[in-house]
């Protein structure tokens, strides 16, 4: 079959697999390239490996100068009647196949990490295939429900403001339109809910589960990805629910440090700059931001995507001659820096006060966003064919 791009509003419904291989290896390419990481962690769990951020993270860790082995997690569809499956799940595959050319371990767990199966599953898979530890967790899990395994219910995230409504732009990617979208203030529920789905409960149970089991090394590292933005933004994400569930992600972030203390290791928050992603493509009213934001940033010379950001952060950040992370006084790691810069947020406020429905293909990047879109599911690639036959037996045949 050949297969096109399908998108349903802000979501892609079909995934090349031929392109995310491309993806992959573009990614572990800008790596070899970067400056290196050293003294990384030999032995590596990240939990939402197969995209955005954790898939950087995996491809940074095992080609950007440590040689990290991985263990992935990921909640991602394989090719059925349904479709052609999801683009994490080629990623998982690709990734692994290129880890293994490479002559290093790369294991794939494909299921859902909030369930007490998953969480035996990797224990296991530590004991079994890690030489019975890790020396660094990353936390990138990206999801709209959690389960409450107490009650069997869900909680459901909702990604709206706190106290007042908003009005703001929202781009749809399958018309190509910049909306106005009304946001009405979350309840107190919506709030409880959102920090229960993306806060930090979930990553602190994660970590006391594995020390207890006795797989974290000495010295063992985890870190978790947030987001806090620039003034223009704090209405809907820094003091809306989301903003809610990274302070409390931070908190426990210092919790987690607490404890770890026993086998002298850390947990941090890396504060990232905001990018295009299947999770952020999501956030009502932001996308005038991120036009106006890459525009700027590529005139200045200052983009970075996941992958510049992921190695950044293991060359510079957490990884350092020292042996110290380097932190600010709220003991974040700023990868939001070059973001956050007042020239270039002085540039994105007077550019956003001029995006309108009507120009925001011209004075944003559009083009950069819908590429970028594109290529998270595989499209977008000059290098591949796109007419080309795939078939269902080929993709059958690829195993995460
Ligand atoms: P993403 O959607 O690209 O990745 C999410 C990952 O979580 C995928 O690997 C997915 O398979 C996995 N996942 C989701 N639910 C799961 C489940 N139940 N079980 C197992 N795996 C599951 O998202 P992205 O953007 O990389 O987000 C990761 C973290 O980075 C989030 O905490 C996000 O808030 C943070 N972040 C994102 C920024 C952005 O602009 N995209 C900026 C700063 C932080
Ligand atoms: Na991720």
């Amino acid at each position: 079959m050949i297969i096109n791009p399908v998108i349903k509003g802000v979501v892609a419904r079909s995934a090349h697999p031929i392109g995310c291989r491309e993806a992959v290896k573009q990614q572990i390419t800008y790596c070899q390239s970067a400056p290196q990481i050293h003294d990384g962690p030999k032995r590596a769990l990240i939990l939402g490996a197969s995209s955005g951020f954790g898939l950087a993270s995996r491809i940074s860790l095992t080609f950007g100068g440590s040689r990290t082995k991985t263990l992935g997690v990921s909640f991602e569809r394989g090719p059925s009647d349904k479709g052609v499956g999801s683009a994490g799940w080629y990623n998982n595959i690709y990734f692994k196949q290129e880890a293994e050319k490479n002559g290093l371990k790369a294991v794939n767990l494909i299921g859902d990490a909030f369930s007490p199966k998953m969480r035996e599953q990797v224990i296991r898979t530590i004991k079994e295939e890690f030489d019975g530890q890790v020396d660094l967790i990353i936390y990138s899990l990206a999801s709209g429900v959690r389960p409450n395994l107490q009650t069997g219910e869900f909680w459901h995230s909702a990604i709206k403001p706190i106290g007042n409504a908003i009005n703001g732009l929202t781009l749809n990617l399958e018309h190509e339109e910049l909306t106005e979208t009304s946001l009405s203030p979350a309840s107190d529920q919506e709030v409880h809910d959102t920090i229960k789905v993306m806060g930090g409960e979930d990553w602190e149970e994660w970590i006391t589960l594995l020390n207890n089991a006795g797989v974290l090394a000495e010295g063992c590292k985890t870190i978790a990805y947030s987001y806090i933005g620039p003034k223009s933004t704090y209405p809907i994400y820094h003091l809306g629910t989301l903003g809610q569930a990274k302070l409390d992600l931070h908190n426990k972030a210092d919790l987690i440090h607490q404890k770890l203390q026993d086998i002298k290791g850390e947990a941090h928050v890396a504060v990232c700059k905001a990018l295009v992603t299947k999770a952020s493509v999501f956030i009502p009213g932001f996308s005038p931001y991120l036009l106006a934001l890459f525009k700027v940033m590529k005139t200045m010379g200052l983009h970075e995507g996941c992958i510049e950001q992921a190695q950044r952060l293991f060359n510079s950040k957490l990884y350092t001659t020292s042996g110290e992370a380097v932190i600010d006084e709220n003991r974040l790691i700023r990868l939001d820096d070059w973001e956050l810069r007042d020239d270039v947020q002085r540039a994105v406020t007077e550019l956003m006060a001029n995006i309108t429905p009507d120009n925001f293909k011209q004075l944003g990047d559009f083009d950069g966003y819908q590429e970028d879109f594109l290529k998270l599911n595989g499209f977008g690639f000059d290098s591949i064919d796109y007419g080309q036959d795939i078939s269902m037996a080929f993709m059958e045949s690829l195993k995460p």
